[in-house]
């Protein structure tokens, strides 16, 4: 594997991949990698010839109030997890190389990240679909996957890439979770022991709400069922959980059509999302 972190290498080393026949697959991330970073990363293996991951840690999605200067950072031992998972090139630009002095260019999605963490995070979508557009125009890829833990970015990033014209396939890959329940995250690592344990209430509140209204019960007495489970659990402010239209995010009171559950709540200092399919 090689790690680049000038845009002319990057290209280079790209077309190196290309002049080798098949297609190229891409992971972004943040770093701090985890069996959820490393399972887009099979992912990616098995839909493509080549991979390519990247690494950087992006200012512009981070609210100034939020962990951009804690934000785990593990660049070796993430190195060495990519080139194990087969990975050709691990993007590494640096702040001013993603953004040199006079960058002056936003994207933003309308719509689909106007509310749940679009209101929670002001700004933050804005940031991911700025960056995800500059780093899928630096590499170029076939494919680009995403994790549905991160449900809204992904249908962010669905959006953007249609509206924008960006030559590529999105592929969403379902959550990856520690055993008892608790999706993988980065920021897990935030958690005290007793704070951990706590959290398992997110995806079984989540999973009683879902088998709920599955089974034909009211969807806003499984909603506050589940506020209730978090809020006794001692997550505090629970952000939102919420039931929508799968692929658009509208609110639903019903489940005619395929619908997701989404949850934000914070526990201690950290705050944590999860979300679920509903029929
Ligand atoms: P990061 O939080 O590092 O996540 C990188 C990718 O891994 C995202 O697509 C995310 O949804 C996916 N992922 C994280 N935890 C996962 C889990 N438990 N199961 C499956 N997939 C998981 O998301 C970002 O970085 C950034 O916003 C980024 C897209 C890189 C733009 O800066």
């Amino acid at each position: 594997m090689q790690t680049v972190r000038d845009i002319d290498t990057l290209r280079r080393a790209v077309a190196e991949l290309r002049a080798d026949g098949g297609t190229i697959a891409f992971v972004p991330t943040m770093g701090a990698l985890h069996a959820g970073h490393m399972a887009l990363a099979a992912e990616g293996r098995r839909r493509a010839k080549h991979l390519v991951a990247s690494i950087f840690v992006n200012p512009t999605q981070f609210a100034p109030s939020e962990d951009l200067s804690t934000y785990p950072r593990r660049e070796a031992s993430d190195a060495r997890m990519l080139e194990d998972g087969g990975c050709d090139i691990l993007w590494a630009p640096d702040v001013a190389i993603m953004y040199p002095e006079g960058h002056a260019t936003t994207v933003t999605v309308a719509g689909v990240s106007a509310d749940l963490d679009g209101a929670a995070r002001p700004g933050h979508f804005a940031g991911v679909a700025t960056v995800v557009a500059k780093l899928l125009n630096q590499v170029q890829p076939d494919i680009a996957l995403f994790g549905e833990k991160d449900y809204q970015q992904l249908a962010v990033i669905r959006r953007m890439v249609i509206d924008l014209d960006v030559p590529v396939e999105i592929v969403g890959v379902p959550t990856q979770r520690d055993a008892d329940g608790l999706a993988l995250s980065s920021r897990n690592a935030y958690l005290t022991e007793e704070e951990r344990r706590a959290a398992r209430a997110l995806p079984r509140a989540l999973g009683e709400a879902a088998g709920a209204i599955k089974a034909g019960g009211d969807v806003a007495s499984a909603l506050a069922a589940a506020r209730d489970k978090l809020a006794r659990a001692g997550f505090d402010p629970i952000d939102y959980v919420e039931l929508r239209d799968a692929e658009t995010l509208a609110p639903l009171d019903d489940v005619r059509r395929p619908a997701r559950l989404l949850a934000a709540a914070r526990i201690g200092r950290t705050r944590l999302i999860d979300n679920l399919a509903v029929g």
